[in-house]
Formats: C-alpha cells, sequence, structure tokens
C-alpha cells in the first residue's frame, strides 16, 4: 500500500499536538506522498515553518497575502494542486471556522477554495472537545463529507483525562491510506447465473415463433452484476445487443437450449436471474422442409416449453433465485403468487403495455421478496439494473448464513 504521487496538502493548526505534524510529514512522504505544509499563525508559535520546509522539501505556506508566496505557488494554485487537504492537528477554533466557511486566513481560504477531500485530525482539551458547540461543528463537517480521524482518549497535555487528543502519526497514515484502499466489491467471489432475450422456437427451416422482448434490460443486469464484482454467466437468446465485456456468454435459440446450458452453468451458480422471456409453449413437431402456404387454413401442435426458473430453483434450494414478470395489471398480486409457485427468493415485476418497458430506454420495477416489496421508479435501464442488483445483493447477503447455508 502506497501514497504514491498523491498530492497531499497538510494543514497545521495552533496547539501542543503541532510538534506531532513533523513526524506525520516524514511518514506521508515515506508512503510516497507530495506534502505541501500549511501552518496557521497559532501553529508557528509550536513548531517552526523551517522544520516542516525540512521535511517536506517544499517552502512552508502561513500567510495569506505574501507576495512572494503569491508570485510561488498562490493560494489558488495550492488549493487546486490538493489532492487531499488533512488537518492535524485541528483545533476547535479551527474546526468553528471552517463550520462558518471563514477565509481570513491561509488555511481556512484553502479548504473553501478547493474541491479535494478534507480529513480532520481533531486536538484540543477534553471539555472543548465534548462542548456541544464542538459537538455540533463537528457533526456539520461530517455532514459535508469531511472525514473526522479521532481523537484520542487520555491524557493531556494540560493534565486532564479523557477525549482530544491527537490520533498518533501512524494512525493517521493508516487512516489516508485506507481512504484510497479499493472498497470490496459487494458480489466479490459470487457466481451469477442470467438468462436474458427471447428465444426462437422453430416450425420450420425459416419460421419461428418468439416473444417480444430486445434483451435491453437483461443485458443491462448483466452489466451491473458484474460492476459489483460477481463472476457472471449469460446465457441469451438472440438479441442485437453486444456482449457485456468480461463474463461468459453462451448463445442459445431455442427454450430446451437455454434449459440445457442453464442446468450445466447452475452448479457453479450462487445467484440466478431469469431475465429471460422464454417461449411458453413450442411446436410439437419441426417441419423439415418449408410449409407452404397452399391451404387456406393451418393449424400447429404446441406443447408446453420446461419453465426454466422453476425447475432450477425448486432443485438448488442453495441457489438464490430471482424472476421477472411482465404483468397487465395487478403486479403485486401476480408477483407474490410467482414468487411462492416457482420457490423464488425475490420477483422484479414491471408493467407492461401501453408503450411501457418494451424496447423502451427506462422502466421501473416492483420488486416483492418473502416478507419484503419496494418500488424502484422510472429511470433508465442500466440505472434501474444497477438499483435492482444492489437489492439483490443486499437480500442475498442477508438469506444466505454466515456458513454459506440458509
Ligand atoms: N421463465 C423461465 N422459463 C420459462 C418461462 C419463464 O425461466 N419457460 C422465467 C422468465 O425468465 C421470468 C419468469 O419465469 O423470470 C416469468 O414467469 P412466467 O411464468 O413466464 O410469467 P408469466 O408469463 O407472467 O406467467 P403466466 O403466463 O402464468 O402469467
Amino acid at each position: 500500500m502506497t501514497l504514491q504521487g498523491k498530492q497531499i496538502l497538510l494543514g497545521i493548526s495552533g496547539g501542543i499536538a503541532a510538534y506531532k505534524a513533523a513526524e506525520l510529514t516524514r511518514l506521508l512522504i515515506k508512503a510516497g506522498a507530495s506534502v505541501r505544509v500549511c501552518m496557521t499563525e497559532g501553529a508557528c508559535e509550536f513548531i517552526t515553518p523551517l522544520t516542516l520546509q525540512a521535511l517536506s522539501g517544499h517552502p512552508v505556506h502561513t500567510t495569506l497575502l505574501d507576495p512572494a508566496a503569491e508570485a510561488g505557488m498562490g493560494h489558488i494554485a495550492l488549493a487546486r494542486w490538493a489532492e487531499h487537504i488533512l488537518i492535524a492537528p485541528a483545533t476547535a477554533d479551527l474546526i468553528a471556522r471552517l463550520v462558518a466557511g471563514m477565509a481570513d486566513d491561509l488555511l481556512s481560504t484553502l479548504c473553501l477554495a478547493s474541491a479535494a477531500p478534507v480529513s480532520l485530525a481533531p486536538a484540543m482539551n477534553q471539555q472543548m472537545w465534548k462542548h456541544p458547540a464542538t459537538q455540533q461543528n463537528i457533526q456539520t463537517l461530517q455532514q459535508r463529507d469531511v472525514r473526522i480521524l479521532g481523537p484520542d482518549q487520555g491524557a493531556q497535555a494540560c493534565g486532564d483525562i479523557g477525549p482530544g487528543r491527537m490520533l498518533e502519526p501512524t494512525a493517521l497514515l493508516q487512516a489516508i491510506l485506507d481512504f484510497y484502499q479499493p472498497k470490496a466489491l459487494p458480489l466479490a467471489g459470487c457466481k451469477i447465473l442470467i438468462t436474458a432475450g427471447p428465444t426462437r422456437e422453430p416450425i420450420d427451416p425459416v419460421r419461428f415463433i418468439t416473444n417480444r422482448s430486445s434483451g435491453k434490460m437483461g443485458y443491462a443486469v448483466v452489466e451491473a452484476a458484474r460492476d459489483l464484482g460477481a463472476e457472471v454467466t449469460l446465457v441469451s437468446g438472440p438479441v442485437n445487443l453486444t456482449a457485456p465485456k468480461n463474463i461468459q456468454h453462451i448463445a442459445v435459440e431455442t427454450a430446451q437450449q437455454m434449459l440445457e446450458a442453464c442446468q450445466a452453468a447452475v452448479q457453479h451458480a450462487d445467484i440466478f436471474i431469469a431475465t429471460a422471456a422464454v417461449a411458453d409453449y413450442t411446436p410439437a413437431a419441426v417441419a423439415t422442409q418449408k410449409i407452404k402456404k397452399s391451404a387456406n387454413e393451418i393449424s400447429l401442435a404446441l406443447t408446453k416449453t420446461t419453465d426454466i426458473l422453476a425447475t432450477l430453483s425448486l432443485a438448488n434450494p442453495q441457489l438464490f433465485s430471482v424472476g421477472f414478470a411482465a404483468e397487465t395489471n395487478d403486479v403485486l398480486t401476480y408477483a407474490r403468487s410467482k414468487l411462492e409457485r416457482k420457490g423464488l427468493q425475490m420477483v422484479a415485476a414491471n408493467l407492461v403495455g401501453e408503450g411501457k418497458a418494451f424496447d423502451q430506454a427506462t422502466n421501473a420495477l416492483e420488486v416483492v421478496w418473502p416478507g419484503g416489496s419496494t418500488s424502484l421508479p422510472e429511470m433508465d435501464k442500466q440505472q434501474l439494473a444497477h438499483e435492482l442488483m444492489k437489492l439483490i445483493s443486499a437480500r442475498y447477503h442477508t438469506w444466505k448464513q454466515p456458513d454459506g447455508t440458509h
């Protein structure tokens, strides 16, 4: 782990812990960061800018309207340069001034003029820390996404014992390293099987029965699952879409082929999401030659296809199975009955007809599971797929016991 190339602006305000900023500067530089230091007037009473200049390898910035400094790296240039602002120690006074958005000295101005993430290491007397004014200020800063690091408990320079000690430089370094640590993806290590698109049931060599489905929603679900860290196997019927990258793609045509591909792939899956519009019926016999239109009337014998979702779900109780439902009315009632009938953990249902869902860029879903439901309002299919996958991920982790069973 390293801070290689990270441009960190270290702000030091006037407290006894300011001397620890020297060690912090050394640690940040050792971790690979490029460090510029800004000290308040108070800080300069506790430690000299020369020490920080020697450790950081750059002149220390102390005043807002210093012609020499402005001629070099001016305050706006410095605010833009910073990729991260770390203030250690942050006194109660500085914290209050940041809350108020003051810009009457260099450090507060830099914080106001920069869009970089800010981390603060408060350091003050325990009574000052506990004071409602400070506590409220801290809350306000947290709401503005400022990270508050510490403070620590213990003996204080003033003789008091309690919260208010600045975190040690090693702990502050670790907090900055953690900030840049890639966050674990919620579906990392999870294998997901997804069906998408329509199926084609051949009548003769040139004709087939199919369902109306662009596959867009299913493909968006595939991408969302992959982006949350899952290993995805997509079993897709014929669609006019490019297969998403970094997934396993199995192309099929008929419901029977889709069933067989899924039966093989399900052995390794943790989650199964059936978005495909599988044909419910298939011609009982496929004519080997093109059927000529000599007769005025013909009838086609159809047999029911196997319900892939129900078959896989009922045969694999360890599988978290999610079904889709397209309804023209009573969405929630039908979704709940599907949940029970097919032994599912979740059903995502949408209202179709009247220009809704099919071939559209947007969609909305009612999502139900045993004991709960939620609505995902109309939005872009990519965004909707992402919201749905986050929900599936959360429900899956709740459903699965820590020992892998459920
Ligand atoms: N499904 C499947 N295999 C089939 C049929 C459907 O895997 N042979 C899956 C679909 O991918 C979808 C869900 O089951 O996830 C839809 O269920 P389905 O019973 O087809 O819904 P409806 O068409 O609404 O059912 P009904 O005809 O009973 O209204």
